[in-house]
């Protein structure tokens, strides 16, 4: 490699003490500067040689209908959801169950943990179930301790349950506030500790994390939820990129970011261009998703295409764009205020 530097010198020359300004150009070929380069397109030019390998092998894959797809089997597995009790959850939960998984239902609603449960038991499946708040550290890792020690090792955690208040900022309580970054980010920490090192031990495990497409864009009324939802996101990929990096190759993780879902979770909300998403389409296609082993999952698709919008576009065109045309804002003003349960 060469490298030039430029350096000014001052010297007092022995004949008329003039101050002699010097200009130094010089060019250093170092060995070790050489090789440095040629790692460097070694690593460029093989990572050029895969991309067109992952382009082409993504293509084949995306082309190819799930029917005739080899799909990861779930049968036996251990898999714990969470939020079992709501839309998601509980479609997640027959679903899985029809697949030949043991699952694990956690939930903080009685009423609703019990009305999967006997949809599953109705069925013929077993379902372990547990009454946790995930709000509350203690409760999840003793969930946790119980669920290893009556079911055994867990397969995979689905971080499924999340809550909105649906308030403005300055409407929003300090206790709301801490209750989504509780229930909608922090539990991940404390799930993930706690059943990743057996998934670890046994190298196999698969860590599914809920976000929201609002986890991808800021939405009016969700400073508290979208901030979780980005929280998820970069929690996804550190944790992804920790498992690489340390080698844990079978252990999977996959993001899902969906778009409104007809759960009741944003009860009164009609977006304009999109209709809500079904709940049962949701659990279908996470589904698929987990089973491919995919890192990302976006739904409906067509919403990955219009984000890198937001980085490309001006922030006026964005705005005009989300306000006149989509009407983001205006169709969240109708959301139905939930009880303060925080
Ligand atoms: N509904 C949507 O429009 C939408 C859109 C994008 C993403 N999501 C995300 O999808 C996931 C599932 O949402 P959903 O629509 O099924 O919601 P939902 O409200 O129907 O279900 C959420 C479940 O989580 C449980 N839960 C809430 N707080 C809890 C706590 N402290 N401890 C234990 N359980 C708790 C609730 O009891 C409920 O059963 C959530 O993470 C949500 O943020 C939802």
């Amino acid at each position: 490699m060469s490298m030039s530097s430029d350096r000014f010198a001052f010297s007092a020359n022995s004949g008329d003490d003039l101050l002699v300004i010097m200009l130094e150009s010089t060019k250093i070929h170092t060995p070790s500067q050489m090789s440095r380069v040629f790692d460097i397109a070694k690593d460029t030019v093989l990572f050029l040689l895969l991309s067109c390998y992952y382009i082409l092998e993504s293509l084949f894959w995306t082309l190819m209908p799930n029917a005739i797809r080899p799909m990861k089997n779930l049968k036996g597995d251990v898999v714990v959801v969470t939020g079992a009790g709501g839309g998601v959850g509980r479609h997640l939960s027959i679903k899985l169950a029809r697949l030949g998984a043991k699952v694990v239902a956690w939930d903080i609603n009685k009423e609703a943990l019990q009305k999967t449960c006997t949809t599953l038991t109705d069925e013929g499946y077993e379902v372990a179930s547990y009454i946790v708040d995930l709000a509350d550290r203690a409760s999840v890792y003793n969930t946790a301790e119980k669920v290893k020690k009556e079911v055994g090792k867990v397969d995979m955690l689905i971080n499924n349950a999340g809550t909105v208040f649906g308030e403005t900022l300055l409407e929003l309580s300090d206790a709301a506030i801490e209750t989504t970054y509780k229930v909608n980010i922090l539990s991940h920490y404390w799930t993930v500790k706690a059943f990743l090192p057996d998934m670890i031990k046994s190298g196999k495990g698969h860590i599914v994390t809920v976000g929201s497409v609002a986890g991808l864009l800021g939405t009016y009324r969700c400073t508290d939820y979208s901030a979780t939802k980005f929280a998820t996101v970069g929690f996804h990929e550190s944790l992804f990129t920790e498992l690489r990096a340390h080698g844990h190759n079978t252990i999977y993780a996959t993001l899902v970011c969906p778009y409104y879902i007809n759960t009741g979770m944003f009860d009164g909300v009609s977006p304009r261009l999109m209709p809500m998403l079904e709940p049962d389409y949701v659990a279908e296609t996470m589904i698929d998703s987990i089973r491919k082993n995919e890192v990302n999952c976006v739904m409906p698709g067509s919403v990955r295409y219009l984000l890198p919008l937001k980085c490309l576009l001006p922030a006026k065109m964005c705005w005009d764009l989300m306000h006149r045309v989509m009407k983001g804002p205006q169709s969240m003003m109708d959301l139905k205020k939930k009880p303060n349960l925080a």
